[in-house]
């Protein structure tokens, strides 16, 4: 392959109880990305839209990673990269993580396909941790594998493919603020007491016990998260409204999309997500800060191959 033109999914890390261990991959939401062979070793980045992001390969997520990789694989040939962000940036829907995780995946197939996918989700927290300084892998994950993802250990890493219920509906809003990964987790304690523990990680049991059971109650009752959102949430101008506002309309459950400040709800079918969605807009209209939302469901697919030659 000489060329490769593919769809990178934003994607939603956390998921309410499972920091930095669970993510889900939203449908039709994403970034388009170019991958071509160039005579010339080495990665070079010759086109970004959408977003102001560095062009140096060292410092962009995703020409660092294609670096990275051929120089792993000692790639006799180079690749130019283009990338033309379909989200933003800092708006918590793992704008970073999607270019890491679709260079990672169409250097791959440049390379001839020679890395399983836990090994281009390795490469794309490389990319994750030259964004936002942590290699995080919930969101790449899910943005490799597709659908809900558990990240069930990081040394050595482990990735559990989650079944996702098919009636499942996302309605998120994006304030128009920007917060850096980096700042979002420097709010956070370094210690947790042992009875939050304790509902944390029953909650992370229940949420995954209600996937693969399609118990949408379970589900509900186990999208809480303790020990994050009560310190992230200050970030988030109004989140107790929309939160209010999701639940009240028929949510089951809303919470902080990754380090945020995008807030998505879960719903149980295209009726109670219509619901949730003018409930979450009606509790912002009047509240002065810019925002854009959208409804979406699961996409089980993650990255997409668009083209190719
Ligand atoms: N799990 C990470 C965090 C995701 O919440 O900091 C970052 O997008």
């Amino acid at each position: 392959m000489d060329y490769i033109k593919l769809f990178a999914p934003a994607t939603v890390a956390n998921v309410s109880c499972g920091f930095d261990s669970l993510g889900f991959a939203i449908d039709g939401i994403g970034d388009e990305m170019t991958f071509t062979k160039t005579p010339n070793k080495g990665a070079v980045i010759s086109n970004i839209t959408g977003a102001d992001l560095t062009y140096d390969v060292d410092q962009n997520a995703a020409g660092a990673v294609v670096k990275k990789m051929l120089e792993d694989a000692n790639a006799d040939f180079g690749i130019e990269l283009t990338m033309h962000k379909g989200f933003y940036p800092g708006s918590g829907l793992g704008s970073s993580a999607a270019s890491a995780a679709g260079a990672a995946f169409g250097a791959n197939q440049l390379l001839g396909d020679i890395y399983s996918k836990l090994e281009l989700t390795k490469f794309a927290m490389y990319g994750e941790e030259v964004a936002c300084g942590s290699a995080i892998a919930d969101n790449v994950s899910a943005a490799i594998y597709g659908g809900f993802v558990l990240v069930r250990s990081y040394e050595p890493l482990e990735i559990v493919k989650l079944p996702a219920p098919s009636e499942l509906r996302i309605v998120a809003i994006h304030p128009q603020i920007e917060i850096k990964t980096k700042d979002a987790r420097e709010v956070l304690p370094k210690e947790i007491l042992l009875k939050d523990a304790i509902t944390q990680w029953a909650n992370v049991g229940g949420l995954i016990s209600g996937l693969y059971t399609d118990n949408y109650n379970l589900i509900s009752n186990s999208l809480v998260d303790i020990v994050v959102e009560p310190h992230r949430k200050k970030l988030i101008p109004f989140f107790d409204d929309v939160k209010n506002a999701a639940i009240n309309a028929g949510a089951l459950g809303a919470g902080i999309s990754g380090s945020g400040p995008t807030i998505f709800a879960i719903c149980k079918g295209d009726d109670a997500a219509k619901e949730v969605f003018d409930a979450i807009e009606l509790s912002y209209r009047d509240k002065f800060v810019d925002f854009e939302m959208f409804t979406s469901k699961i996409d089980e697919e993650g990255i997409k191959i668009l083209h190719s030659f």
